[in-house]
């Protein structure tokens, strides 16, 4: 497996594999990779015959409070979680190669950003479509790969891929957790012992919805909530969003009448976790 840091080296490798005919697939990350990101690398080893990982902390899409700077970075650790899955080649690009001075061209996918992470971190997804863009222009992987915990994010770049007509298969992939039923997140490194064991009232939370939706409930502010009743009960939770949202347009929804997506957000301390789940 080759790491390589800029754009060119990039470029000349794709180009040799898709002179032999070789199918990519690629994963973007930003690194401090865990079970999560291994079960992307390994499905798209299966299904292509080169594997390549993008490993980049992308400023443009962290708000000015937030944790650009203190975001875990550990490439030696990532490379070995990357070739022991599969991966061929991880691309790990310093800002200046992704970004020239006064970059001025961004991409925006409209309607479905506007509510959940969309609402509470302005202008997170601008960041995130504009560097996926970029590295799928960079890579042109055939397929590429994405977890089901940042569900709004996979929709958005599902759209993005359409409204673009970009020749990418998108893949999502079902979220990974901890046996205690910890979604696996690069941030959970954030945690104390405390709030670790605090963190679990998410997924305790999402679990007594589901149960709900199971016996029958169609009314999405009960299943609301359901939820925040739950996560009341931890004091070192603190919510950010509950929504009950249509899963393709990503707008709250009245009754529950088609697939939904449940998605939450909750501060555990100063660090702010998601989970969701379809149905
Ligand atoms: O999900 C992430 O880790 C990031 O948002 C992504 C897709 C790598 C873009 O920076």
């Amino acid at each position: 497996m080759h790491i390589v840091h800029t754009i060119k080296e990039v470029r000349a490798q794709i180009k040799l594999w898709r002179n032999e005919g070789l199918s990519v697939g690629y994963i973007p990350t930003m690194g401090f990779l865990h079970e999560g990101h291994a079960s992307l690398i390994k499905k798209a080893s299966e299904e292509n015959d080169r594997v390549v990982v993008s490993i980049f902390v992308n400023p443009i899409q962290f708000g000015p409070n937030e944790d650009f700077e203190k975001y875990p970075r550990d490439l030696k650790r990532d490379s070995y979680i990357c070739s022991s899955n599969g991966a061929h080649l991880i691309f790990a690009p310093e800002p200046s190669e992704m970004y020239v001075q006064n970059n001025s061209t961004f991409v925006d996918v409209e309607n479905i950003t506007e509510g959940l992470c969309g609402a509470k971190r302005p202008g997170h997804f601008k960041g995130v479509c504009t560097v996926v863009s970029k590295f799928f222009n960079i890579i042109s992987p055939d397929r590429a790969y994405f977890g089901e915990k940042d569900a709004q994010q996979l929709a958005v770049i599902r759209k993005m891929v359409i409204d673009l007509n970009f020749n990418i298969e998108i893949v999502g992939c079902p979220i990974v957790r901890e046996p205690d039923g910890l979604a696996l997140s690069s941030r959970n490194t954030y945690l104390s012992a405390e709030e670790r064991k605090a963190a679990l009232i998410l997924n305790k939370s999402l679990k007594l919805a589901k149960a709900s939706l199971e016996a029958g409930e169609k009314n999405p502010s009960e299943i609301k909530r359901t939820i925040i009743d739950e996560l009341s009960k931890e004091p070192l939770a603190k919510i950010d969003y509950v929504e009950v949202v249509d899963s393709l347009s990503l707008k709250p929804i009245d009754s529950i009448n088609n697939k939904i997506l449940v998605a939450i957000a909750v501060y555990i301390g100063k660090t702010r976790l998601i989970d969701n789940f379809s149905f």
